[in-house]
C-alpha cells in the first residue's frame, strides 16, 4: 500500500478563534484526518515573536488546544502537540535560517504589514517564516493547508528546501499548499469589507468558537447591514448580508442560491435569525465538547503528542545533522 501523503498545519494560541477560524481552516483539519497523515500543532514559539504575557500566552495555547479538540481533532489520527515541546523545530530553524538570505525575508510582506501595525520589530518575528519554514520541513510534510495570507510563506519554504537540497543534498521533498475545496471568506460582522479578525478590539465583530448560543443570536442580529430590506448575494452592494449568507451556506451545506430563494423577500429579521439558528447548530456541538474537556487531560494528551512528535523528529533531524556535518561525534 503507498504511504499517505502527510499534511503538516499549525495555529497560533493567540485566543479568540473564531467562527472564520472554524470555517476556513479547522474544520477542514478534521476532514483531512481521514484521508491523510496529519500532523497539527499550537505554534506557541510563533506566539512569543509579538509581545504576550507569560501567564496569557500559557493560559491560551491550553485553550487553543481545548478549541482544536472540541472541534474534532483526534489524536489517534493525528499527531497533535504544542510546538516548544520539541526543540527539533527551533533547531531546524536556525539551520534553514544560515540558508536564508536576509533580503528574501526583506520582502515578506505579513512582516512588513506587522511592523507597519507599530508590532516592535525583533529577530524573532523577522524570522518568523523560517520558523515556519521549519515546522512544515521538520516532518518531511507534503502538503500544508494555508489560506492566501501565507501563501508567501510557503513559497519561502519550498525555496529554502531547494536551497538546503541543492547545498547538501536530497533530503525534504518540496511542500505543496493545499486548498480546499470550499473555503468560506468570513468577514468581519461589525465591518463586513474587512476579514473577521481575532485582534479586532470590537468583540462584535466576530463569532468566537466557544460563543455561547446567546451571544451568537445577539451578535448576528447586531451585525451591520445596509438599509435596504432584500437578501440579495452581492459583495459590492451588500456585503454584511453577503457574509452572512455565505456563513449559513456553511453551515447548512446549503447553496447560496437556495438560501435567496427561500429568504429574498423576507426581510433582513428573518433572515438572520435563520442564519443564527444554522451557526448555533453548527457551534453547540462544538461548544458542548469544549466545556466538558478536562484540562488535566488535555495536558497530558498534549504531553503524550509532544513525545511522539519528538521522537519522531529526532529521527528526522538526524539526517539534517548529518547533513550539514553536525553529526555526532
Ligand atoms: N503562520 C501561520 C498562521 O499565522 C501559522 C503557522 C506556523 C503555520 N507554522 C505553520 C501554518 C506551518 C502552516 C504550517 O496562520
Amino acid at each position: 500500500m503507498e504511504a499517505k501523503r502527510k499534511v503538516f498545519s499549525g495555529v497560533q494560541p493567540t485566543g479568540n478563534m473564531h467562527i472564520g477560524n472554524y470555517l476556513g481552516a479547522f474544520r477542514n483539519w478534521v476532514k483531512l484526518q481521514d484521508e491523510y497523515d496529519t500532523i497539527y500543532c499550537v505554534v506557541d514559539l510563533h506566539a512569543l515573536t509579538q509581545p504576550i504575557e507569560p501567564d496569557v500566552l500559557h493560559a491560551q495555547r491550553l485553550d487553543a488546544a481545548k478549541v482544536l479538540l472540541a472541534v474534532g481533532i483526534d489524536p489517534r489520527k493525528s499527531l497533535f502537540y504544542l510546538q516548544s515541546q520539541v526543540p527539533q523545530h527551533a533547531e531546524l530553524s536556525w539551520i534553514l535560517g544560515t540558508l536564508t538570505p536576509t533580503g528574501v525575508l526583506n520582502r515578506m510582506t505579513s512582516y512588513k504589514d506587522k511592523v507597519a501595525r507599530g508590532i516592535p520589530a525583533n529577530v524573532g518575528l523577522y524570522a518568523y517564516p523560517v520558523l515556519m519554514a521549519a515546522d512544515i520541513l521538520l516532518h518531511r510534510c507534503d502538503l500544508v493547508p494555508v489560506g492566501d495570507d501565507q501563501r508567501q510563506h510557503l513559497e519561502m519554504t519550498r525555496d529554502l528546501a531547494e536551497r538546503f537540497n541543492n547545498r547538501y543534498g536530497e533530503v525534504f521533498p518540496l511542500p505543496d499548499a493545499l486548498i480546499p475545496p470550499t473555503s468560506a471568506r468570513v468577514m468581519s460582522l461589525a465591518e463586513p469589507t474587512a476579514k473577521m479578525s481575532k485582534s479586532d478590539p470590537n468583540p462584535r465583530s466576530r463569532i468566537l468558537i466557544t460563543d455561547s448560543p446567546d451571544d451568537i443570536r445577539k451578535k448576528i442580529k447586531s451585525a451591520v447591514t445596509d438599509s435596504d430590506p432584500d437578501v440579495r448575494y452581492d459583495w459590492e452592494e451588500k456585503p454584511g448580508i453577503s457574509n452572512l449568507l455565505e456563513i449559513m451556506a456553511d453551515c447548512t451545506g446549503r447553496t447560496i442560491d437556495d438560501l435567496v430563494a427561500e429568504y429574498g423577500s423576507g426581510g433582513y429579521g428573518r433572515f438572520k435569525e435563520a442564519a443564527a439558528e444554522a451557526v448555533v447548530a453548527e457551534l453547540a456541538p462544538v461548544r458542548t465538547r469544549f466545556k466538558e474537556l478536562d484540562d488535566a487531560e488535555v495536558a497530558r494528551l498534549m504531553q503524550k503528542g509532544a513525545l511522539d512528535a519528538r521522537t519522531q523528529a529526532e529521527g528526522y533531524q538526524q539526517e539534517v545533522r548529518k547533513a550539514v556535518g553536525l553529526n555526532a561525534v
